[in-house]
């Protein structure tokens, strides 16, 4: 959460960092603000609201500089507002700071500071953490790169932050523990970012700083060190990434061009994994832990929100293809419940940012006991990618729709690869079933195009009529239930309209009790086990004058003379099929936003990078 960009160089900063911030907003777009140095003064401005806001504010007002610094903020202590919008300057005036990230003990270091007659200016933790180093600074009378050390020893929480300082022209401080920070390498210029999207029109020199690992930026050098004071040699690496992949393309939305997307980036991600011909499926890294996977009693798969959802699928899949017990855990309980854990144990971790702070930190007790980490994640270079012992990316392409929708069907394949591998190297699937199945994977692209050419219009005029609901369910049973959970947080997250997933057949424990004319209940029925089962249950909530959506599969004849709207889905098997039942569910939640008039790419409260706990 938040975006935090910087420039140093012979450009002007301001467009740069603008322009940064803009790409960087799907992080937090709560306010943001600039600093940039001026001759030895700095100027910084910032505003509550939007980046365009800030934009607004600032007008013609002089934006001269050519180091700056620029934050796109996603509100943990403080309302948004002008005064709590970073950069946050110290009380000499001198230094200006941006911060990504949580102190935890900044509690106790504001009162250390009050009691030295610090006056604060916002409700934030950054502000403390500014003027500690400052504090720090005067009182050991030592340079500001001596001071932030120190003040960052005494600091617990997660940090990136960038400072800069009117008496060091052209030169920009960053550390990082817990927060993603990316230093792009130009030439005789550096940029900063949260990640690469800033840098992109610029340069594929990257170099992905480290936790515990501090930064001294200047136009034509990059000194990296630890928090010891040792220099460490910067690890410079090329970046497979086009500007196009991080740009709308003629979409109203990203979430839309994401979703429109899903057909290449399933097939980025089956391709050269899935050999059609020999029978084969290659994960390079499933082959680095193979003797593990092979042998493991159980897997835990650890995950947030939408990734989790993936999760809770592959165990399903997993369970049933390789034989194998699987536990899906939600990262931030698994984190804190002092989970048994040992040597035998693999531990798969899922997550599109490769980010998340409770997946990261569940990840990191997790290898403390002696767990294997086996990442996939769809952010190449990642703090969960680097910290996994193997893993596989998703290769879903940057997503940058608040909303996941292309990273959770690129997940659901790799997933799916992964069960299929384990499976033939565990001789729990026959050889019959394997191929059917890599078959099934290998059409599911084009089944997905068939989605995006035959079902938009219908979709559309579904959700318009569901538009103004205040409630929804969403039921599923088997494969489908992971679905139903999955389209009722993308609703939510989307429409604001509360929704639920529940398993069909729970419904008549509960939430039965809800249903009446008003109630719109989707049911994902595609073709499967069940489908009679989910039949009875459309049947029961009919027979209370709920009204029933209904995915299913093409050439079902029963379900839409019990529905009252259908979307319809190409039929495959009942394993592969949540690749393709999604996708109408992804199409309604979008539309019913665009409807009730809301931004779909940033839904409120929301940021897609959830770097803190
Ligand atoms: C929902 C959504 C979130 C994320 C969750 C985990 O649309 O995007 O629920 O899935 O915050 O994020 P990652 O996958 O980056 O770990």
């Amino acid at each position: 959460m938040c975006g935090i960009v910087g420039y140093t160089g012979s450009r002007q900063a301001y467009p740069i960092v603008i322009d940064g911030l803009k790409k960087l907003e799907y992080r937090g777009y709560d306010s943001s603000g600039v600093a940039l140095q001026q001759g030895s003064s700095l100027k910084v401005y910032k505003k509550a609201g939007k980046v365009a806001a800030l934009e607004e504010h600032i007008g013609i007002a002089s934006t001269l500089g050519t180091t700056g610094i620029g934050h796109t903020r996603w509100a943990t202590h403080g309302e948004p507002s002008d005064r709590n919008a970073h950069p946050h300057i110290s009380k000499s005036g001198n230094l200006a700071m941006i911060h990504n990230g949580i102190i935890e003990n900044y509690a106790q270091i504001k009162n250390e500071l009050i009691k030295e007659g610090y006056q604060f200016q916002s409700d934030t933790d950054s502000e403390v953490l500014l003027n500690f180093i400052e504090d720090i600074k005067t009182n050991n009378a030592c340079s500001l790169e001596e001071a932030i050390r120190i003040a960052l020893k005494r600091v617990t929480g997660a940090y990136v932050i960038l400072i800069i300082d009117a008496e060091q022209p052209d030169t920009i401080i960053a550390a990082r523990k817990g927060s993603p920070l990316v230093i792009g390498i130009g030439n005789k210029e550096h940029f900063l970012g949260s990640d690469a999207s800033p840098m992109l029109a610029y340069t594929k020199e990257v170099v992905y700083i480290n936790d515990y690992e501090l930064a001294i930026v200047r136009p034509d050098e990059l000194i990296l060190k630890n928090l010891g004071n040792e220099v460490i040699t910067p690890f410079v690496q090329k970046l497979d990434l086009e500007l196009a992949a991080i740009e709308k393309g003629g979409y109203d939305h990203f979430m839309l061009k994401e979703i429109f997307e899903q057909p290449s980036t399933i097939a980025d991600s089956l391709r050269g994994r899935l050999v059609l011909h020999e029978s084969r499926i290659i994960l390079s890294g499933v082959d680095a832990i193979q003797e593990k996977l092979r042998n493991a009693r159980r897997v835990i798969i650890v995950a947030c929100g939408t990734s989790w959802h993936a999760g809770l699928l592959a165990e399903y899949v997993i369970e049933e293809l390789c034989r194998i017990n699987v536990e899906v855990e939600y990262a931030s309980e698994f984190r804190y419940r002092n989970p048994i854990i040992d040597g035998d144990d693999v531990i798969i971790a899922i997550s599109q940012s490769g980010e998340t702070a409770d997946t990261l930190v569940a990840l990191e007790r997790a290898k403390e006991q002696g767990a294997t980490i086996f990442g996939i994640v769809n952010v190449v270079g990642s703090s969960i990618a680097r910290i996994s012992h193997a893993g596989c990316y998703t290769h879903a392409g940057p997503e940058i729709g608040v909303a996941s929708t292309k990273a959770y069907t690129a997940q659901l394949a790799v997933l799916m690869l992964l069960a299929l591998k384990v499976a033939q190297e565990r001789g729990t699937i026959s050889n019959e079933r394997f191929q059917a199945l890599c078959h099934e994977l290998n059409d599911i692209p084009g089944k997905v195009q068939w989605i995006l050419d035959h079902e938009v219009d219908n979709i559309k005029a579904i959700a318009y009529k569901y538009k103004d609901a205040h409630d929804a369910l969403y039921l599923g049973r088997g494969y489908n239930f992971p679905t139903a959970l999955e389209g009722a947080l993308k609703l939510k997250e989307i429409s604001y309209i509360h929704a639920e997933g529940y398993p069909a057949a729970e419904m008549k424990h509960g939430p039965i009790a809800l249903v009446d004319e008003q109630l719109p209940v989707v049911f994902i029925a595609s073709q499967d086990a069940y489908h009679e089962k989910i039949i009875s249950n459309m049947q029961e909530i009919k027979a209370r004058k709920g009204k029933v959506i209904a995915v299913v599969s093409e050439g079902d004849e029963i379900t839409p003379t019990i529905a009252d709207d259908i979307m319809t889905v190409p039929l495959a098997d009942e394993v592969i099929a949540p690749l393709l039942t999604v996708v109408p569910l992804q199409l309604l939640s979008y539309y019913i936003g665009v409807y009730r008039g809301l931004d779909v790419d940033k839904p409120r409260n929301l940021a897609k990078s959830v770097t803190v706990e």
